[in-house]
């Protein structure tokens, strides 16, 4: 799959390393390409630097992994390029909301409403998006929104990372859910002092 990232940090960077390594072509996006920070992306395979338009352009499908209050210049860089593309939103806003709108799904949503957006990559820490593996298994990812297609593609790509499953949380809806659920683990993870070496995994009888 053609994959553009949109935010090269922590939780952009590891999944742009885990989709490069199982043969994703990877386009990643900076809003200055001359300032670019992440060179070390670049020696993975498959990848190569862009401009946030340029890179979403190019792209079937875009991740979104940036500090929520950059979506509206992002969306504004990006809105003829995503029109019935998938664009996955990985953001959660802990500290600092999108201006106006109460989280960046519902922000993206408004600005962006021909594009199939699901939120996905929000629920775990960026160590566990580098390495998902504990104990020989895959941990489980989650993934909400109305977009069949958006859905299907999302839970392609947490296979593709190495996630074992990627449950289906609910409709757009369940959006906001999703986000109070990876403020569960870091609660759980920094607040109560468990570690970031920790993970959701469901289990059934
Ligand atoms: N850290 C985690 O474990 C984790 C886990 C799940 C979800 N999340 C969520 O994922 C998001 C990113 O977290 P992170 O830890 O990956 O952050 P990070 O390492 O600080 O990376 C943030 C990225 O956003 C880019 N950015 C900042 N302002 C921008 C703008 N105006 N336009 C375009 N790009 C811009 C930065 O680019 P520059 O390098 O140019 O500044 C950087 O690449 C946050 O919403 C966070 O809540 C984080």
């Amino acid at each position: 799959m053609k994959i553009s990232i949109i935010g090269t940090g922590n939780v952009g960077g590891a999944l742009a390393t885990q989709w490069a390594k199982a043969g994703h072509q990877i386009f990643l996006g900076t809003r200055d390409l001359s300032k670019f920070d992440d060179k070390h992306l670049l020696q993975n395979p498959n990848t190569s630097l862009h401009s946030i338009a340029e890179s979403a352009e190019k792209a079937e499908v875009i991740l979104i992994a940036a500090v929520p209050q950059a979506v509206q210049a992002i969306a504004a860089q990006i809105k003829d390029f995503v029109s019935q593309k998938t664009i996955i939103d990985a953001m959660n806003s802990v500290r600092v909301k999108p201006e106006g709108f109460e989280n960046t799904f519902e922000a993206l949503k408004m600005l962006l409403p021909e594009s199939e957006i699901v939120k996905c990559f929000n629920s775990t820490g960026f160590e566990n998006m580098a390495n998902p593996i504990y104990k020989g298994e895959g941990i489980d990812m989650f993934v909400a929104g109305s977009s069949k297609k958006g859905k299907e593609i999302a839970q392609k790509l947490s296979s593709d990372a190495g996630f074992s499953t990627c449950w289906d949380f609910g409709a757009d809806d369940k959006a906001q859910l999703l986000e109070h659920f990876a403020l569960s683990w870091i609660n759980l993870a920094i607040m109560q002092g468990h570690g970031r070496n920790m993970a959701f995994k469901i289990i059934k009888r």
